[in-house]
């Protein structure tokens, strides 16, 4: 964890493979610039990438340096990159190709700043190699030592409870569950590493925080984006297995769970383990009042006419893949227990926004019955993770003047002072894997029960084919995602 955690440098030898994929050009490779701006990188630290086509190290650091000077801009700096590239070199090999391991073996014996026994082999790959890379890594022993040599895997983990079973038992076969980071980027987002600071660091929330105060929680993660170049992986997956059972889950597990008894990996993650199995599982019979999807039409973004998904290059004309997704889960324990927290995400909705809105209930004291304010809203906590992290609270005053009227006052406080920089998500969580923190990767046990809830949805949509609702491109979802809601006073709430 990043919190009051001691900072210490780690010697490291860090593979990316797929390294020339969008990923690692998006992400990975200006993450790990701006550690080595922030000077988080101790002397000995090499990045090696493993990738097919015929490079040498002259033509990878050439991508590299393309790759950087096209995100960065005008912030990129000689000198860093000039530090950065003294630790790159490039391997090349195929993922299912032993000779290419055995030269990634001879290249992390010899790396360009000095050896290091802490290893970390970075799958930025399709999941349906990450068996064959850990075999092939067992094969030439860079399993070995199982304390010091980590495997990041990307998500989606398995596609369902079964695969994602049988894809852990392939990583098992040669790495111990320590020593796999299973990475959800939304848990290296600064305010949602903000909820725990917010939640228990903070006397007044906690007595609060519970089935007494609160009436219902909404989780939403909205996008402008369509699907874009991703239609190929898109439509096999859908906004339920690609947002909802990862970012989502998350979420909601760190919004609910108890405090760990310490800021450590395990304790950390026995606490959402407990959330995710006291969520009361979605009986078939009920499960159009838990689960809602549909797909987005033609509309306008922003004074711009976009087509429907279904007009999308490499869809499906006929798909029924589900681009909104909204779901209601109840968690069964004494803190939550009728309280329902209402999830929802989807792609070309109207804003780009990420929030945890708390709705709390209304005052039991009625001494406001014969009176204008009879009809009060209720106060709302609202935890905007974007765009621009802040957290605002909304609570009734009186309104200056004669007579008794109140007005909603919104208590905002920005979460970065002027002059901060934000760190991308990337940025914290790398840091985290070259210092061997698991406590913001996700444990094998979190990711089957999270699958677990879903798995039954999975299983009765893929029997329904023939229909799907729609909504047009740039509102926020069709009306009929209300019908989840257990009351008729529940809303949607879209403004952070
Ligand atoms: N892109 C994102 O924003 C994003 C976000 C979240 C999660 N992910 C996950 O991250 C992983 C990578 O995604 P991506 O979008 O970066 O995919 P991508 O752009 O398709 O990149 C895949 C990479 O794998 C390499 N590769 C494929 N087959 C290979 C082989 N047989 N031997 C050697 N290299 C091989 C490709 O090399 P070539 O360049 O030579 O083809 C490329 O570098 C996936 O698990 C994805 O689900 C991606």
């Amino acid at each position: 964890m990043t919190v009051n955690q001691e900072e210490r440098l780690y010697p490291c030898s860090f593979v990316i493979f797929g390294a020339t994929g969008h990923l690692a050009t998006t992400k990975l490779l200006p993450a790990l610039y701006h550690l080595e701006q922030a000077g988080r990188l101790p002397a000995v630290t090499n990045f090696i990438a493993y990738a097919r086509r015929e490079w040498d190290d002259a033509t990878w650091l050439a991508h590299v340096e393309a790759t950087l000077r096209g995100s960065l801009a005008d912030k990129f700096d000689r000198e860093i990159y000039g530090r950065f590239a003294r630790r790159c070199s490039y391997v090349r090999g195929d993922l299912h190709d032993t000779e290419g391991y055995r030269r990634l073996l001879e290249e992390i014996s010899k790396p360009k700043t000095g050896v290091c026994s802490n290893l970390v082999f970075y799958l930025a790959i399709k999941p349906s190699d990450f068996g064959t890379v850990a075999e092939q890594l067992a094969a030439v022993g860079l399993n070995r030592p199982r304390g010091l040599h980590r495997l990041v895997v990307e998500k989606p983990f398995g596609e369902d409870l079964e695969s994602a079973r049988v894809l852990n038992e392939v990583l098992h076969r040669h790495f111990d569950e320590h020593q796999i980071f299973r990475i959800d980027h939304y848990l290296g987002k600064e305010t949602v590493q903000n909820l725990l600071v917010f939640r228990f660091a903070n006397l007044m929330v906690e007595p609060l925080w519970n089935r007494n105060y609160i009436d219902h929680v909404q989780i939403t993660v909205a996008e402008c984006a369509g699907v874009e170049t991703r239609a190929g992986y898109y439509d096999q997956v859908g906004a339920l297995r690609d947002m909802l059972q990862n970012h989502l889950m998350q979420l909601l597990t760190l919004a609910a769970m108890e405090p760990p008894p310490a800021l450590e990996a395990d304790a950390l993650r026995d606490e959402k383990v407990k959330v995710l199995r006291s969520i009361r599982p979605i009986p078939r019979r009920a499960l159009h009042a838990h689960a809602f999807r549909a797909q987005y039409a033609a509309g306008n973004m922003g004074g711009r006419q976009v087509p429907g998904y279904q007009q999308e290059a490499g869809v499906e004309p006929d798909s029924v893949t589900e681009t909104f997704v909204a779901a209601k889960l109840l968690i069964d324990n004494w803190r939550w227990r009728g309280v329902p927290f209402y999830l929802r995400t989807g792609k070309r909705l109207a804003r780009q926004q990420s929030m945890i809105a708390i709705r709390f209930k209304h005052p039991p004291q009625q001494l406001f019955q014969e009176t204008p304010l009879e009809n009060m809203d209720p106060n709302w906590i609202v935890l905007r993770l974007q765009p621009a992290e802040s957290m605002h609270l909304e609570i009734h005053a009186r309104q200056p003047g004669l007579g008794l009227h109140t007005r909603m006052i919104q208590m905002n406080a920005g979460y970065r002072g002027d002059g901060e920089r934000a760190i991308d998500a990337y940025e914290a969580l790398l840091l985290d894997v070259i210092r061997g923190d698991a406590t913001n990767f996700i444990r094998f046990d979190e990711v089957e029960w999270a699958w677990r809830v879903v798995d039954p949805v999975l299983k009765f949509w893929a029997q329904e084919r023939d229909f799907i609702h729609t909504y047009p491109a740039g509102s926020w979802g069709p009306e009929e995602a209300n019908r989840l809601f257990e009351w008729e006073y529940q809303a949607w709430r879209n403004d952070a």
